[in-house]
């Protein structure tokens, strides 16, 4: 049988690990939500679930990955114990990775377009609602749309066209590098701007009272609570093996809560760094934080509009977005290829032809829906919000669960072969003590995120 693929270094693993979680969530999901949700109090709610439940999930499915050494479309069938049935959920992670990619793509296209739009100068000398006019006109066409959307397919298959070390591997330790020097200098462009600090506050001085109420007087508690948890998940890509198929590309030199932790803690880094170019750029600029989904696109050009240099900033922030959705993508790409690698021994070759013209048609349907199919909105969600709703609210949180059970349960992989993967080489080991918590609670938080998604989106009306 052909050896696995391993990765070149442990930088790289964390990198690409760190790529796979580093995308939209941070740079645009994170600051939206948090700017609705009152900043600084929000943000304590959303690290506290990332430690207590986004950490924990992370290490099961990086030794899922690392006990198997399969992608999540065999992992299963690799450790379970015989005549049971955990091995039917690859079909939930395999669906999980393409719908991600589904609407992923259309997004990162929207980046691309945004970086040329910003260079060329054509938000220059445009009143808020000409530039607000140059968004709803691009989600309106649907053959330019089309074609960033390919754009970012093409950047992505063709990186892994190279092979896991030398596309996967290179390619995002360079984007990941970038992405964190441009964050940098971003960073010190937003904080010297007049009237930062009133931002600085909002983003770092927790209030509790914005946290429970919003500025009409509204009880948003509970949403918010959600909403961090949520984020957690979808920041972190948990619950379809996209990070467990990393676990499967190292060796047993390091222990993987070790690992996990730099991970989580790149990611947290990355959505802190975007919250403190954004915020302080809102209030310098009299914008408001809660804006919502098009805080990014409709509000900041209209920032970089009014600043000295904006063409050459607004460019720069884009491409940084850009970057992130990038390592995201090329890091689900890796994953869905190994899953035709895995389960039919194609070549690497074979799986990048076959899977690009999959996942271009499967990408049409959020593109159309946006303009052509815009009519199309069953429940009142348009194609987008229902490819984000399957995997956000549903196979993230059922996803991790399946994983949780999977390594607590006797009747699973079981919990002592979980601590002996995840504790195998140097470094952190995870929490003996922590068994009860992890065993009971946990799928009772779970449960709750699971069923609080369906009542938020069914049944609360804003
Ligand atoms: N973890 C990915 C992100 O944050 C899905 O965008």
């Amino acid at each position: 049988m052909k050896e696995r693929e391993r990765f070149s270094s442990r930088l790289g693993f964390i990198l690409i690990s760190a790529g796979c979680a580093i995308g939209l969530g941070n740079v645009w999901r994170f600051p939206y939500i948090a700017g609705q949700y009152g900043g600084a109090a929000f943000v304590l709610i959303y690290l506290l679930f990332l430690a207590i439940l986004g950490l924990p999930i992370m290490v099961m499915e990086f030794s899922v990955g690392r006990a198997s050494q399969k992608s999540a479309a065999l992992s299963f069938h690799v450790l379970e114990p015989k005549g049971t049935k955990w091995h039917l959920y690859r079909y939930g992670a395999m669906a999980g990775n393409y719908l991600l990619m589904m609407f992923y793509t259309t997004v990162g296209g929207w980046m691309l377009s945004y970086v040329v739009r910003m260079l060329k100068g054509e938000f220059q000398g445009l009143t808020p609602d000409q530039v607000n006019g140059v968004f709803s006109q691009m989600l309106g066409a649907p053959v330019p749309l089309t074609f960033w959307m390919a754009v970012v397919v093409i950047i992505g298959f063709s990186v892994c066209s190279l092979g896991l070390q030398k596309g996967v591997e290179r390619i995002t330790k360079v984007m990941m590098t970038c992405l964190l020097l441009l964050m940098l200098l971003l960073c010190v462009r937003s904080l010297t701007l007049e009237g930062a600090g009133e931002g600085l506050r909002f983003y770092l001085v927790p209030n509790f009272h914005n946290l429970m109420y919003d500025a009409g007087g509204n009880f948003i508690l509970g949403k918010a609570v959600y909403a961090a948890m949520g984020q957690a998940f979808f920041t972190l890509s948990l619950g379809i093996g996209a990070m467990s198929i990393f676990g499967s590309y190292i060796g047993k030199e390091r222990s993987l809560t070790g690992e996990a932790l730099h991970i989580g803690l790149l990611d947290t880094f990355v959505a802190f760094m975007a919250g403190l170019i954004i915020f302080p750029a809102c209030f310098a600029f009299g914008v408001n934080p809660g804006e919502g989904p098009s805080l990014v696109f409709v509000t900041l050009p209209n920032i970089f509009n009014q600043m000295a240099g904006g063409r050459l900033w607004g460019a720069l922030f884009f491409l940084f977005l850009s970057f992130a959705a990038l390592s995201t993508i090329i890091a689900v790409f890796e994953n869905i290829l190994a899953f035709a690698i895995d389960l039919w021994g194609w070549s690497r070759k074979k799986a990048i032809a076959v899977n690009f013209v999959v996942i271009f048609l499967l990408s049409l349907p959020c593109v159309l829906g946006f303009n052509l199919w815009s009519s199309f909105t069953p429940l009142g969600m348009d194609i987008q919000t229902w490819e984000d709703f399957i995997v956000s609210n549903n196979l993230l949180p059922l996803g991790s669960l399946v994983y949780l059970l999977f390594c607590v349960s006797k009747k699973g992989w079981g919990w002592k072969r979980f601590l002996q993967e995840a504790d195998q080489g140097k470094g952190l080991k995870f929490p003996h003590w922590s068994r009860i918590y992890v065993t009971f609670v946990l799928p009772v938080v779970m449960l709750l995120i699971f069923i609080m998604g369906y009542y938020q989106t069914f049944f609360q009306k804003d």
